[in-house]
């Protein structure tokens, strides 16, 4: 099975987010229900489409958070847009179909780097061989001298169009295969059966060699605008000039690399990526859309913005389903999973119109964090704070640890800060552990530290001066 199950998904959340646990049992649900519908008979697969989930909550409790995580442990194409992103078709802005596009890169890159693993063997096979001949070439043949009668031969040449790269010679250039104009002796022969023995061992991954390398294309501003009109126009581009090259001389394992990207791209027939990216986009892609609240309709006093309904209403088909065109061909986006998030703080989910609501049949609520929940998310999950500085003051040879009781007193500040002033959630620990380490980081690197160990004293020391003073700890912590 190529799927987590919802108790498996939700165990690789824990190691991230702390609490929560509604919110992420919710989602953990409605991904594997992806799993599900794929398995009923095809007929019927058409008739269930995905449950979409709306994620409520106070600001810092671990949406975002939660979107991020998703991204790394779905074996799908997902991708994480910002409401606040869009704008209404006319409008100078991203439209809102171009989150579909967006979804649809990323699973041409998955499908194309699951294509490449696939023939990678094969692939290195070649690509090897050819390392071969650049580590062991055959000795150049006599280049041909141009002479003068040659002139003439050469103006024809290029009254007729011919390549003139070949008339003039390129001193510099590194054949794509060394043995073109090389003449292959017993001797070489011999001599590279000793090299391949030695580069299937891994002996040679430091000798370097000379390559020529495809200039990486680039995306332009266009491309983005023309992908609406269905046209693929880096392509068409790609296909009007001429490939550019690039000689780089590199250690074998570097080169080996880049050889077999290139050589893959070969072996691919694109359409039949394509095809199977958009099959998985249509089938299994998610959309995770951020700061949804922002485009509900709070206080009516929008007008000279850009009309948040107006986004409301240009998202309200892709939910539904419809078909958008994209630079590969059309995507239904009918059975795309969309979750979407917002604190709904300054405006209700009833805020949004009608029909959107409808399509987020499944609310879940996040909930405020507690003391405990600081403590845990301070020192838990793998890039806890703690863990974070501690790891980045190793930097000035210092070696940080925090008591248990500094944690216990970090939250609870964090946690009283917030009551007292604004609750913003976990994003309190952040400017609380900032200012507790302020003099550590700052004098760090022209001291010897060594050992350092943060105490429950030292953080009320350094909190303590600024928190005794409400409207300045309004503004510092
Ligand atoms: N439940 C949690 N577990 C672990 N870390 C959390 C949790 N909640 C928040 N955090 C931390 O706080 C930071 C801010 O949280 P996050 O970005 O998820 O807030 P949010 O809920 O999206 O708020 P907003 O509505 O303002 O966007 C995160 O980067 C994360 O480090
Ligand atoms: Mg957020």
């Amino acid at each position: 099975m190529d799927t987590l199950t919802p108790k498996q998904i939700v165990e690789q959340l824990d190691n991230y987010i702390i609490g929560q646990t509604d919110a992420k049992k919710a989602v953990a649900i409605a991904l594997y229900n992806r799993y599900r519908r794929l398995q009923v008979p095809e007929k019927l697969q058409q008739e269930i489409t995905p449950k979409n989930l709306l994620m409520i909550g106070p600001t810092g409790v671990g949406k975002t958070e939660i979107a991020r995580r998703l991204a790394k442990i779905v074996n799908a194409p997902f991708v994480k847009v910002e409401a606040t992103k869009f704008t209404e078709v006319g409008y100078v802005g991203r439209d809102v179909e171009s989150m579909i596009r967006d979804l649809l890169s990323v699973a041409v890159s998955m499908v194309e780097k699951e294509k490449i693993e696939e023939i990678r063997p094969e692939v290195r096979r070649d690509v090897d061989k050819r390392l071969v001949k650049l580590l062991a070439p055959g000795a150049k043949k006599e280049q041909k001298k141009q002479t003068n009668a040659d002139f003439m031969g050469m103006l024809n040449d290029m009254q007729e169009g011919k390549n003139l790269g070949s008339i003039f010679g390129d001193p510099d250039s590194v054949d794509e295969d060394p043995d073109n104009n090389a003449e292959v002796s017993d001797e070489v022969r011999n001599q590279r059966l000793s090299v391949k023995e030695q580069l299937d061992k891994g002996l040679l991954e430091d000798e370097e060699v000379t390559i020529r390398v495809e200039e990486s294309k680039k995306v332009g501003p266009m491309d983005d605008q023309m992908g609406q009109a269905g046209l693929d126009m880096s392509n068409m581009m790609e296909q009007l000039m001429p490939k550019k090259t690039l000689k780089r001389t590199l250690p074998v394992k570097e080169a080996r690399e880049l050889l077999i990207q290139q050589e893959s791209q070969k072996h691919i027939d694109h359409d039949e990526i394509y095809q199977k990216a958009i099959d998985r986009v249509e089938n299994k892609g998610i959309i995770f859309i951020d700061e949804f609240d922002k485009i509900a309709a709070g206080d009516k006093k929008t007008s000279g913005e850009v009309s948040r309904e107006g986004v409301q209403r240009d998202i309200l088909p892709i939910v539904e389903g419809s078909r958008v065109n994209t630079k590969y061909g059309p995507v239904d986006t009918d059975h795309i999973l969309f979750i979407a998030s917002g604190a709904f703080a300054e405006s209700k989910p009833s805020d949004l119109i009608a029909e959107l609501q409808g399509r987020f049949p499944i609310r879940v609520e996040l909930q405020d964090l507690t003391e405990e929940d600081f403590i845990q998310i301070l020192t838990k999950p793998d890039n806890s704070l703690t863990k974070q500085y501690v790891a980045l003051t190793r930097a000035d040879g210092i070696h940080l640890t925090f008591t248990k009781e500094s944690v216990e007193e970090i939250a609870k500040i964090a946690f009283e800060l917030n009551n007292s002033n604004q609750n913003i959630g976990a994003r309190r620990l952040s400017t609380v552990l900032e200012k507790i380490l302020a003099d550590i980081l700052y004098e760090g690197p022209d001291m010897q530290m060594g050992d350092i160990t943060i105490t429950r004293e030292y953080v009320r020391e350094q909190v303590g001066k600024i928190a005794a003073d409400q409207d300045l700890s309004r503004y510092i912590l």
